[in-house]
């Protein structure tokens, strides 16, 4: 028996989580994958190019939405999506993480009574002026299927009254789509083009709009990074949200100081990039993850993380601006806590998705 799955993804990160299944979903013969693109990121470097790199060749549909405020662009999701659903009418919807596109995802397919499959479940970083807070706490309520990350997932599920049967620690598929490339990602030569050694630079990445979005602390946050680049170069990839908010309020960089903004990088070119890092400073939750997995130091531009084990086994910290240039230097001095990799991120996660995926249809079907 072959069972119909839907997949939604729209943005940057979603892809990465969703290549490692969509392989394993094809191997198994038994899952006629279709995958639609909501189109919420639409910049070639975030969305065409970078699935290249990460070798997603599948041909998706694109409902082209593009960006606007949270409500619309959610609402544009859910009408281009039902007209889609309605028609194909899958024997499950699969959506991850906890963007725009995952939350219109699952309101659409609950809808319309197509049960739902939420990976990367049961993330909390209990504080909901974040948008993806939002995201995850209506996904997850709505979701027939949860597979969870790492052990806090299972206790915020549990706590808000989920059925523990239908809750499955599998492991993170972020480090699936991770070792899948690392190979490729040895060969590229972007230290090289970008003029730097392994070990001797560092990696920053902002885009979350509690950093960007508010000019005093974007300039702050400049000048610091400014300051830092002068004891080690760092490399800025720049999302094109950052990017904006940047011209908006007339930020130039110092070009004497080590900060350099770069344009975004395929994920191949990222991943080479930081694994050669000394140390990353970054808003971005999969980063968190990514660092912890490659023992690389990480300092977290936030209040609060939605992936603690990252804190409790992993190599990462949470800092305020204040803090920076301690944290820094402890980096450069090799004070900096080396971390060990969580259970379950092994690379097998998207195997253990599709066995209990398997379970969950059979039973329905
Ligand atoms: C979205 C996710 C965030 C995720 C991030 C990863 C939500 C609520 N946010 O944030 O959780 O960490 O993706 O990258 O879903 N823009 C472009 N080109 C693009 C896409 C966006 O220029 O291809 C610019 C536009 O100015 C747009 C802004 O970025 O208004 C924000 O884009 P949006 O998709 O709303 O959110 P992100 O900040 O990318």
């Amino acid at each position: 028996m072959t069972y119909q799955l839907l997949s939604v993804v729209g943005t940057r990160p979603n892809f990465v989580k969703l290549a490692p299944l969509d392989r394993v979903f094809e191997a198994s013969g038994k899952i006629d994958h279709r995958i639609v693109h909501t189109g919420q990121h639409y910049a070639p470097a975030l969305s065409g190019d970078f699935l290249k790199s990460l070798g997603l060749k599948k041909s998706l549909r694109n409902l082209e939405v593009g960006s606007g405020p949270h409500g619309a662009q959610t609402g544009w999701i859910m009408e281009a999506l039902e007209e889609e659903c309605s028609r194909e009418r899958p024997d499950l919807m699969l959506v991850v993480g906890d963007v725009n596109s995952t939350l219109a995802g699952a309101l659409v397919a609950a809808k319309l009574h197509i049960p739902v499959a939420h990976v990367e479940s049961g993330l909390r970083s209990k504080d909901r002026k974040m948008p993806e807070e939002i995201n995850r706490l209506v996904t997850d309520r709505l979701s027939d299927i949860l597979f969870v990350s790492e052990p806090s997932g299972v206790e915020h599920l549990r706590a808000e009254g989920v059925d523990p049967e239908a809750i499955h620690l599998v492991g993170n598929v972020m480090i699936d789509s991770l070792l899948h490339c690392l190979p490729a990602a040895r060969e590229r030569d972007v230290m090289s083009r970008l003029g730097v050694s392994r070990g001797a630079y560092g990696v920053v990445t902002l885009h979350r709009p509690s950093n960007v979005d508010e000019p005093e602390r974007l300039v702050r946050l400049t000048r610091s990074l400014e300051s830092l680049g002068h004891s080690l170069p760092l490399l800025y990839p720049v999302h094109p949200r950052t990017r904006v908010r940047l011209e908006e309020c007339g930020i130039e960089v110092d070009s004497k100081s080590g900060l350099r903004l770069i344009d975004p990088l395929d994920y191949l070119d990222f991943l080479s990039l930081l694994e050669g890092a000394k140390l990353v400073l970054t808003d971005s939750g999969g980063i968190q993850e990514e660092t912890t997995f490659l023992g690389i130091p990480c300092l977290t531009l936030r209040p609060n993380t939605e992936r603690p084990i990252t804190l409790e086994v992993g190599t990462n910290r949470l800092v305020r601006i204040e803090e920076l240039e301690s944290c820094f230097q402890r980096v450069l001095a090799d004070e900096w806590n080396k971390g060990s990799v969580p259970e379950l991120w092994d690379g097998k996660t998207a195997e253990r998705i599709l066995v209990q995926l398997e379970i969950f249809l059979g039973s329905r079907c």
